[in-house]
């Protein structure tokens, strides 16, 4: 029997259609990831980068233990090579058989069967080479690919040092641990930044494959589709009454016959077809084809972000007709306007009282929206460990956390496309950048050729996503970098400028805008947006820069303050359209530290600790020295002596654990008072509107500005955010010179808002105290709008009264419609007032007491013997969750009940919930 089968074996393979169709997953190659010169082999995955396979085998522990960012090290200035046999059915003998790289991080050199293949420079770029002359002339069955990597921070050196190589005056390039990764197209914060470790990891990050085709196959490697306005130009608000124009285009390996045509199927998501037909005007060039439709105004329906709208998504297929693999794409789209308006404020917009200069907001389907939201990190230092459920984690927290923009920060890496995916279903808008900031970088032939297709392939890739709102060129660019060279070596001005146009509007703008009519750019964030616009140009801006007029307003601020005694000091905060970036470094609590340190860490000033802390950085520019290192914990430090009592726990965990968390309710303060005052300005002369603090979510686990720790869990902050952005608050502006105390109602509802707003004062034992201020007082608050409620001077309404020992509570309740929708809906919030610092309050005890409710979901706290501020429940390690409320307040004999409003995970089978802690800020101060 065997000897018969064997043959008929033969005979099936033999008839098997080798020069067919196919791509074959380079994952699926057994990998072994060597280094000899450090005597390594260990089994390799793909996609993957070297720490990741090392920690797989136990070569390494977990890269984010302890000092393992220093202790690393070698991993980093190695060589590492990715080895492995293609199997004899991935290719054909007759046709074209690419090697196709999604991603190639960063500096490697190819070959297969033994014969160099190629050497490749960008990690953001997507690879592919015609690679059917080696396999035809290999003579194995089993030819051997391998990728070989080298060392970014040696390379980043080599480059830097070839003569006539460019440089910059000090200290324009920052440098965070390694220099000179502005020669290299790889993410810039592998290089170490203030909020994270510095890996600089190599390796094959993303899927890669062998596409082999036989004549009049395609393998489409890349996807445009753009959809816009008929007549829509990028920065400029369309004509919302113009029907969609659909544009896709392309880019395919392998031939396509003469006359091909493309076939289109629109359909919504339960499959009904709602246009089809074959796309217009095609044209085709060498590797590009490309066609148009349009779809009438009425046929789909508008996407819109969280809180305006339904999220509509539609399939679009587009088929190749005349393909012998019936090559077929779909992409899963939506149909929104989103328009970054700069233009110059109107006369109609002064009369409203608007200050002179231009705006600076987004509209969405030709509305103008508050943008709420924060910045995003690269979520880990290895993104192939990012998985889709650690995105839709975060994006829970973004929308739990009433945001509805981030911004895709500028020195990380273009997010994948399953990140997009999911925004586009949240409706979460992301603010995109190209990935340089915080440095200038050179202009030679060759980097800008490189940056070219950098940009030519994301641009394409990503823009068919509703969630994709903007593109920036850079990170703090024009308010940073050459306001730098302005200081340092102001004669040289016109030549780094001239340089910087080259690259982020010459270089940039004629791809980005030559492949979509839908995104508007700015070549950086922050900058004071366009002066003028000439679309008879491939290139149509031309930026303001400082061509500011006295008195006149524009664009956008990013602003830090570490000096806390100015914190709180209203008159020190940025006056701008649109704050894109702010905030203060935190601890992580306890429970995430405990994820990465030895007990014997468990200090605050412990040197690892201590070393976690990148802000200053050890070994940066600033400093490097140790003592520099630990500034950044003086910081916190004294921002937490400065304006609230401080922990003083006996036991050195606790007190650990208790300094860990007033470092938050710092922070979270500090931000809160920022977003009011930002929110504030909405009805205010400048018409502000936007706030994104820095920075949604950690990449590992130290003192950052994140408001989301790496495990997932809520830092003070991400629930004073979710509390202050939302639609309708109550808050004091308060002059800290004078003792002007205005409370304001603030609304970002499309339509105005009617209600009361109360007051009544209190000393900390809770009783009531008899200022002479309004106790309640109706209002209508316009459009995104804000007004006043109260006007008093406290040191003469408090002046019978202990000025330490009075607190105010403020309360609002208004009558109006969500974004987009008729529905009447009220909406309420609460804000509490001291005029002296809590360092200096008379707090007292305020008796918190707390019980689960009998359903196990949701528990009571009250305060039973007077005011609580700053109430905190806090939960062990093993579970990661959010209540909808937390870091509250509560006046005496108040009760709110907190639900678990999401669980994420739990190791614990439940038994979390019987090690709660609920303390407030009083609480913290008792040993
Ligand atoms: C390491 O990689 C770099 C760049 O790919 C290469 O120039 C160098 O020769 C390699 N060194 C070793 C020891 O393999
Ligand atoms: C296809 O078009 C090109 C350019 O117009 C022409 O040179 C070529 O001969 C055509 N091929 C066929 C098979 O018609
Ligand atoms: C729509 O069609 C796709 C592909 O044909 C299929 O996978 C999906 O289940 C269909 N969806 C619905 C809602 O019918
Ligand atoms: C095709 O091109 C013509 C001429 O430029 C234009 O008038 C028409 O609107 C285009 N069709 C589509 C569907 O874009
Ligand atoms: C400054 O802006 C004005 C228009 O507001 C323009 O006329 C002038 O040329 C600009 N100056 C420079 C130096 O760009
Ligand atoms: C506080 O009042 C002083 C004096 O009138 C004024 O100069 C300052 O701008 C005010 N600060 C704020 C934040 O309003």
């Amino acid at each position: 029997m065997k000897n018969f089968i064997a043959p008929v074996f033969v005979a099936l393979s033999l008839l098997q259609p080798i020069s067919s169709y196919s791509v074959y997953d380079l994952s699926n190659v057994q990998w072994t990831l060597s280094d000899p010169g450090n005597n390594v082999s260990v089994p390799g995955s793909l996609p993957s980068q070297a720490h990741l396979d090392l920690f797989k085998a136990g070569v390494i522990p977990d890269p984010y233990l302890g000092l393992g960012d220093f202790t690393l090290r070698w991993v980093l200035y190695s060589n590492w090579t990715w080895s492995g046999k293609l199997p004899s059915s991935c290719y054909s003998d007759g046709g074209q058989n690419w090697l196709v790289f999604n991603g190639l991080d960063t500096f490697s050199s190819i070959s297969l069967c033994g014969k160099h293949v190629a050497a490749t420079n960008n990690q953001f770029r997507q690879y592919y080479f015609d690679v059917s002359d080696i396999l035809s002339s290999c003579n194995s069955s089993s030819p051997e690919l391998k990728i070989n990597f080298g060392s970014a921070v040696k390379i980043a050196n080599e480059i830097a040092a070839q003569p006539g190589q460019e440089t910059w005056p000090y200290p324009v390039e920052q440098v965070f641990e390694f220099p000179n990764r502005w020669f290299v197209r790889k993410e810039q914060s592998d290089f170490g930044w203030d909020w994270g470790p510095a890996f600089v990891p190599a390796g094959p990050w993303q899927p890669a494959y062998v596409a082999s085709l036989k004549s009049n196959d395609v393998y489409v490697r890349n996807t445009l589709v753009d959809i816009y306005r008929k007549g829509q130009l990028p920065l400029v608000p369309p004509d919302q009454s113009q029907p969609w124009v659909v544009n896709v285009s392309l880019d395919y390996l392998g031939d396509l016959p003469n006359g091909t045509k493309l076939k289109y199927k629109l359909t919504d998501l339960s499959n009904k077809t709602i246009a089809s037909g074959s796309l217009s005007n095609v044209t085709s060039s060498k590797g590009v084809i490309g066609g148009t439709t349009i779809v009438e105004d009425g046929a789909v329906d508008l996407w819109w972000p969280v809180g305006m709208g339904d999220q509509t998504l539609y399939y679009l297929q587009v088929d190749i007709v005349g393909t012998s693999n019936s090559a077929s794409v779909t992409k899963r789209v939506g149909f929104r306007t989103i328009v970054s308006n700069q233009f110059p404020i109107t006369d109609e917009q002064l009369a409203e009282g608007i200050a002179p200069g231009a705006n600076w907001h987004f509209e969405i389907n030709g509305m103008t929206f508050y943008a709420k939201g924060s910045n995003w990190i690269p979520p880990d230092a290895f993104w192939p460990r990012v998985t889709p459920a650690r995105i839709q984690q975060l994006f829970d927290s973004v929308v739990l956390g009433n945001q509805n923009m981030l911004r895709v920060w500028a020195s990380g890496a273009y997010s994948p496309d399953f990140m997009y995916d999911l925004a586009d279903e949240y409706g979460i808008l992301l603010w995109s950048e190209f990935e340089f900031g915080d440095a200038l970088y050179p202009v030679d032939e060759a980097f800008l050729a490189n940056v070219a297709d950098e940009v030519y392939y994301q641009v394409r890739r990503i823009n068919h996503h509703p969630s994709l709102c903007y593109w920036a060129g850079g990170n703090e660019l024009e308010n940073l970098e050459l306001s730098e060279i302005a200081q340092y070596a102001p004669d040289q001005l016109a030549r780094y400028q001239g340089e910087y146009e080259k690259l982020f509007l010459d270089t940039i703008v004629p791809i980005l805008f030559g492949n979509s009519h839908s995104i508007s750019y700015s070549p950086s964030s922050t900058s004071n947006g366009w002066l003028s616009l000439d679309f008879n140009k491939s290139q149509p801006i031309t930026e303001r820069y400082n061509n500011k007029t006295n008195g006149s307003i524009y664009g956008e601020t990013d602003f830090y303050n570490y000096d806390s005694s100015q914190s709180f000091n209203l008159s020190a905060y940025p006056v701008g359209r649109f704050s894109n970036e702010f905030g203060f470094h935190s601890m992580p609590s306890l429970q995430s530290w405990q994820d990465v340190l030895e007990p014997s860490d468990w200090h605050f000033n412990s040197s690892t600790v201590v070393l976690r802390n990148h802000h200053y950085p050890p070994g940066g520019p600033f400093t490097d020295n140790f003592a520099n290192a630990s500034k950044g914990m003086g910081e916190m430090t004294i921002a937490v002596e400065r304006w609230y009592p401080a922990p003083d726990k006996t036991d050195s965990v606790a007190n650990f654990s208790a300094w860990c968390h007033a470092t938050q309710i710092f922070q979270a303060d500090l931000y809160k008072s920022e977003i009011q005052f930002y929110r504030r300005g909405s009805g205010l002369p400048e018409r502000q509107l936007g706030s994104l603090w820095w920075q949604l979510e950690d990449i590992w686990q130290a003192p950052t500005w994140a408001a989301v720790e790496y495990s997932g869990r809520w830092k003070v902050l991400q629930y004073i955010g979710k509390d202050i952005y939302q639609h309708v608050i109550i808050a004091p502006y308060y002059n800290v010179t004078t003792g002007d105390l205005e409370v304001y109602v603030t609304s970002d509802l499309w339509t105005p808002a009617k209600g009361s707003a109360t007051f009544t004062w209190y000393d900390w034992s809770g009783k009531k105290l008899n200022v002479s201020t309004a106790s309640s007082v109706d209002f209508t608050v316009g459009a995104i709008n804000t007004t006043r409620v109260l006007h008093t001077n406290v040191n003469e309404s408090l002046a019978n009264f202990d000025m330490a020992n009075a607190v105010l509570k403020m309360s609002v309740s208004a009558t109006g419609s969500p974004p987009n929708s008729n529905a009447s809906q009220t909406f309420t919030h609460e804000n509490w007032f001291h005029a002296s610092p809590l360092s200096s309050a008379k707090l007292v005890d305020p008796g918190l007491k707390y019980s689960w409710d009998s359903n196990g979901s949701s528990l009571t706290v009250e305060a039973t013997k007077g005011v609580a501020a700053w109430t905190w429940i806090d939960y062990p390690h093993g579970a990661i969750l959010a209540f909808d409320q937390n870091g509250f307040w509560l006046g005496k004999g108040e009760k709110k009940t907190v639900n678990v409003m999401k669980l994420w995970s739990d190791t614990t089978s439940g038994a979390w919930t019987k090690n709660v802690t609920v303390e407030s800020l009083w609480d913290q101060t008792q040993s």
